[in-house]
């Protein structure tokens, strides 16, 4: 799977999205982030690595113009259906401007909008086949596409190391969580306050250095880190993803708002032929 070889292609889905409402269970602070945890009937379950389409706020009596648009969210955790039928899901967020202020004031009983699972997802088979670790890595709400795809590969018994970076320790999104799957964990904090104080690139290049093209690097984030991993990844000639959290409008491949430049050439929507990409297939100079 080194970089030699050809485009690693991300998942599409097993099942086509549903839209619908569904019943938040809870909505609390968690460090300098929220979990949001709702239950939805039909959902088909998510590959690791797909998002939604959730409701800036909770479904209103009459109709909201503002914000008219859903955001997109990495579905972080899935809970298989329960006596009701109903799967639950789990976002982790950032309150970054009103949408997810509106978001964050959603209390339990109330409904949120809900599109989903969207886009492709990561590839779990070809995962590891370099023979070196899944080096996964997470930088601020990135961590949240995470969770799923390192549980996935931690039941299929492969080798993982999880790497995740941020400002501070309380933005370190789901960290107990991570925790408890028994993988290999690093943390980087820019400020020091937990783990190894500077970027998370910095343990990246270590392991790259150790394990060259054999490694396979997975990584989510904000598209300076995707950057310098897909440059660290070049250099060890390791294969490498990304999965790019551009603004999106519909979330499904009709408003063209998420389109990104392709290296070779043209666009590819983030949205539909994504968000998880091989590094390669990016015009990286071209991102906004
Ligand atoms: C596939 C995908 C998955 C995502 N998963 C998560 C997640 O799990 N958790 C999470 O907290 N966020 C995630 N995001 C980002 C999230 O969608 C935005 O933070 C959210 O839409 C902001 O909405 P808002 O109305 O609060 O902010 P706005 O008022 O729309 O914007 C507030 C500020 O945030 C900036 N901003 C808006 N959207 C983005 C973005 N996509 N990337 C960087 N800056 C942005 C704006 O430029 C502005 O400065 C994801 C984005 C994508 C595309
Ligand atoms: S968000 Fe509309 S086409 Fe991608």
């Amino acid at each position: 799977m080194g970089s030699n070889n050809a485009l690693v292609r991300s998942v599409p889905a097993k099942d086509p999205p549903i839209r619908g409402y569904a019943r938040v269970l809870a909505n609390l602070a968690e460090g300098n982030g929220r979990r949001i945890r709702v239950a939805i009937r039909g959902w088909p379950g998510a590959i690791p690595g797909q998002f939604v389409m959730v409701g800036a706020g909770a479904e209103a009596s009459v109709p909201r113009y503002d914000p008219l648009l859903s955001r997109p969210m990495a579905v972080y955790r899935e809970h298989g259906p329960g006596e009701a039928g109903e799967a639950e899901i789990e976002l982790f967020y950032r309150v970054v401007g009103r949408g997810t202020a509106l978001l964050s004031e959603v209390g339990p009983a109330q409904r949120v909008s809900i599109v989903g699972p969207l886009g492709r997802g990561f590839p779990l088979v070809d995962c590891g086949s370099g023979g070196g670790p899944a080096l996964l890595v997470g930088g601020g709400t990135g961590i949240a596409s995470l969770y799923e795809f390192a549980r996935a590969l931690a039941e299929a018994g492969r080798s993982v190391v999880l790497l995740l970076g941020a400002g501070a320790r309380d933005d370190l999104i789901g960290r107990a969580d991570f925790e408890a799957l028994g993988l290999e964990l690093v943390c980087t904090t820019e400020d020091g306050s937990d783990g190894i104080r500077g970027l998370v690139t910095g343990p990246l290049e270590t392991r790259l250095a150790e394990h060259g093209s054999a490694a396979s690097v997975f990584a989510v984030g904000p598209t300076p880190m995707l950057r310098a991993c897909a440059d660290l990844a070049a250099r060890y000639a390791a294969a490498c993803l990304v999965s790019l959290e551009n603004p999106m409008a519909c979330g499904f491949g009709v408003c063209l708002g998420c389109a990104v430049p392709r290296a070779e050439e043209g666009f590819s929507l983030v949205c539909r032929d994504g968000p998880v990409f091989d590094a390669r297939e990016i015009d990286w100079e071209g991102l906004p």
